[in-house]
Parts: structure tokens; C-alpha cells; sequence
């Protein structure tokens, strides 16, 4: 089987690709990134060798790109996690998401479609389109409540109406294609190889360098943070199991308030840092608030846990000193991607 994995290089795919490529040796793994700001080959190093793996630089807005690589590829199933993913950047720059998180979807639904087109499959995931997306879509909840795979979509910023876009469009394509088709909505994912825009590595970052951290408001903000390995893990259960038409929430069960998460981080980062307690936390200034700020996500993913056996691994505390441990231990990664210096390099290898 030829699995295509899309934005393979960014921090999720990342994680799905090493996890592919070293489960499923008879498997081929091929990963399709553009290599944006966001994406970078140093993440799969330990795995660019690998016999059953393969990298193709490519954009999924491209139509005809992406057309003609389905027709010579050939790919059985397709995972796709390539995306605009920054909310952030989102509010600047809406356009570049709809092109990408819209768009992009649908060139990749169509070339499946039609290399797929009257095809019959032996097993559940022979020929599947597997859709990441995120528990975004739902919009924001009050204090209490937990986002089911029912709940109603009412994105806010335009990341999130791009993907609630491509989810509809994916659904949109089981039923009217009857396309082998899944999506699943995830909370916020935090580990290794995490772009330093996004809360948790940012103000690792800001903290190691003695800047300041950026609190958005009042910090009262509430995200639940799922470890990414165990996003991975989940992804490949899912892809393997679930029913055609079928959507799964796959969360951490593990909210906090930003500002909280934050003192927590601080606390780390003293210890680590060798720093007298206390240190870190006076780094914490807090800023404007993001526009369309949503208040609060919390996943149930019973559903997932119910019915496909899955489950988060790490307690949040374990996971964060993890994460913390990986990004002092690599400061040459995070150089050289807050640098530019990796993008550089592999766009020059590239083009
Ligand atoms: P990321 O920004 O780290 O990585 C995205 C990858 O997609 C990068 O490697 C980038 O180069 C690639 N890419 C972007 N535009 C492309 C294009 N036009 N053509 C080909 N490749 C392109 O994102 P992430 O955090 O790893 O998120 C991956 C997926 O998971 C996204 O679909 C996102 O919506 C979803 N998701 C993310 C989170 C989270 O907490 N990060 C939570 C739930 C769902
Ligand atoms: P982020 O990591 O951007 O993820 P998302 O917006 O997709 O949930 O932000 C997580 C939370 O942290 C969110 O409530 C916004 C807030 N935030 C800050 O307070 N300061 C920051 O510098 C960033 C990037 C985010």
C-alpha cells in the first residue's frame, strides 16, 4: 500500500510520518509538503533514509501538480494534514488560508476521486481520505460543555471557518462520491518539533532568551492540550478503523486557562534553568487580545475511547517537562527555524 501524508513536515505530520514509517515497513510512505515557514525536513532526519519513505516538494493549491502526481504515483490512501495552521496568522492574511485549507482540499479530494473512481475495497482503509482537522470548527464554548461530534460548527477566525470549509467539503465528497472518507477534530497539540509561533513553544523561546511572553487579554482563555504522539496514535487507529462517512473528537481531557498553563511552563523553566523560582513568571506581560479570541475548547472524546479502544498516554505535567527537555536539547533546531536558516537550506535543495 502507497500512503500519500500531506504537510508531513510540519509538527503533527511530522509525528504521523515517523510513526507510519517505522510501523508499517510494507507500507510506502510518501510526504507532501511545500516546506512553508512551518514545515522543515530537519524533523524527519532520523527517518529520511528509511526504505519505505519518500519526499515529494509540492503545493496542494497546484491542481495540476497535484493531479499529474496522483496519476504517477498511484497512492492507495491519502492522510491530509497539510495546512495554514497559525490563527494568528489567519487574521492577517485570510486569503492564504482559504487557498490552501480550502482549495488545496478539494484539488487533493478530486485527484483521489478520480484515480479512486469505481475502484471496490477489501478493507476499511483501502483507499481512504483521511481529513485532519481541528475542534476549532465548533467555535467557542461558555464554562461548561464539551464539544461533541454533533455539536454544531460556528468557526470565528478565518483558520477555523477554512477548515470547518474543508470539513464540509470532504463530507460533502462521501456523500455525493461516496469517497472512502474520515475527519477527525483534535484539540490543541503540544510536544516536540512545534513551530515557536504557537503558545506553549513560543514562550519556551521567549523564556530561554529572557523575553517577554505574550498573554493574550487576561489569559482566562481555556485550550485542552493533547500530547502529539498520542494524536499520532489516535490518527492511525482511526485511519485503520473507522467507518466510511464516520468523524471522531480526539482530545486530551485537559484544560487550562492560559495563564495557568503559563505559570506552570515558568515554574519548569526555573528548574531546568537553574533559575531562583520566580524568574520566568516576571516575563509575563500581558498584550492586546486576539481578535474573535474564542474562550474555551474542551474535547469529549468518548467516542473514540469507546468504540476504538484509543486513549491519551501522558499526564499534561509529564508531557511538558518532556517538551521542555527537547527544545533546551535542541537549540540548533530552534535557531535555525526562527532563523529562517532551515528554509533556506532546504529550499535551495529543493528547487
Ligand atoms: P504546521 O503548520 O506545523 O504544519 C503544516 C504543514 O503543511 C507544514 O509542513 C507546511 O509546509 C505544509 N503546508 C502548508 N501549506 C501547504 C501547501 N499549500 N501545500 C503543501 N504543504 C503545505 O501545522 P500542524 O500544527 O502540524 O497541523 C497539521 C494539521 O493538523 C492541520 O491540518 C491543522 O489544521 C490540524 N490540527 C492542528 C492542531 C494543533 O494543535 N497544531 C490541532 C488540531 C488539528
Ligand atoms: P495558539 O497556540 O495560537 O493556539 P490556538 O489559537 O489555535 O488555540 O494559542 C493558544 C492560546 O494561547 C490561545 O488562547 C491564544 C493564546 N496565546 C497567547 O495568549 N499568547 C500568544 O503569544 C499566543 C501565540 C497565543
Amino acid at each position: 500500500m502507497k500512503i500519500l501524508i500531506t504537510g508531513g513536515a510540519g509538527f503533527i505530520g511530522s509525528h504521523v510520518v515517523r510513526l507510519f514509517v517505522t510501523k508499517y515497513p510494507q507500507h510506502t510512505i510518501v510526504n507532501l509538503d511545500k516546506l512553508t515557514y512551518a514545515g522543515n525536513l530537519a524533523n524527519l532526519t532520523d527517518i529520511e533514509h528509511s526504505a519505505n519513505y519518500k519526499f515529494v516538494k509540492g503545493d496542494i493549491v497546484d491542481a495540476e501538480f497535484i493531479n499529474q502526481l496522483f496519476q504517477t504515483e498511484q497512492f492507495d490512501s491519502v492522510i491530509h494534514l497539510a495546512a495554514e495552521s497559525h490563527v494568528d496568522r489567519s487574521i492577517t492574511n485570510p486569503t492564504e488560508f482559504v487557498l490552501t485549507n480550502v482549495i488545496g482540499t478539494v484539488n487533493l479530494l478530486n485527484a483521489a476521486k478520480s484515480i479512486w473512481a469505481g475502484k471496490t475495497s477489501n478493507s476499511i482503509f483501502e483507499n481512504r481520505f483521511y481529513h485532519v482537522s481541528t475542534d476549532e470548527v465548533y467555535g467557542t464554548l461558555g464554562d461548561t460543555g464539551l464539544f461533541e461530534e454533533t455539536t454544531s460548527y460556528d468557526p470565528h477566525s478565518p483558520y477555523s471557518a477554512s477548515k470547518a470549509s474543508s470539513d464540509h467539503f470532504v463530507r460533502a465528497y462521501f456523500d455525493t462520491y461516496k469517497l472512502n472518507a474520515v475527519i477527525s477534530n483534535c484539540s490543541n497539540n503540544y510536544g516536540s518539533h512545534h513551530f515557536p509561533e504557537k503558545l506553549i513553544p513560543l514562550s519556551i523561546n521567549n523564556i530561554k532568551n529572557n523575553l517577554s511572553i505574550p498573554i493574550y487579554g487576561k489569559g482566562e482563555n481555556v485550550r485542552d492540550w493533547l500530547w502529539v504522539e498520542d494524536h499520532a496514535r489516535a490518527i492511525d487507529v482511526i485511519f485503520h478503523n473507522a467507518q466510511a462517512g464516520s468523524t471522531y473528537n480526539i482530545g486530551g481531557h485537559n484544560e487550562w486557562k492560559n495563564i495557568d498553563l503559563i505559570h506552570l511552563l515558568c515554574k519548569i523553566m526555573d528548574e531546568k534553568l537553574n533559575r531562583a523560582e520566580g524568574t520566568s513568571a516576571k516575563l509575563i506581560t500581558y498584550v492586546t487580545d486576539r481578535a474573535g479570541h474564542d474562550l474555551r475548547y474542551a474535547i469529549d472524546s468518548s467516542k473514540l475511547q469507546r468504540e476504538l479502544g484509543w486513549k491519551p498516554s501522558l499526564q499534561f505535567e509529564e508531557g511538558l517537562r518532556k517538551t521542555v527537555d527537547w527544545y533546551l536539547a535542541n537549540e540548533e533546531w530552534l535557531n535555525n527555524v526562527t532563523s529562517g536558516a532551515y528554509k533556506d537550506y532546504y529550499d535551495k535543495q529543493y528547487n
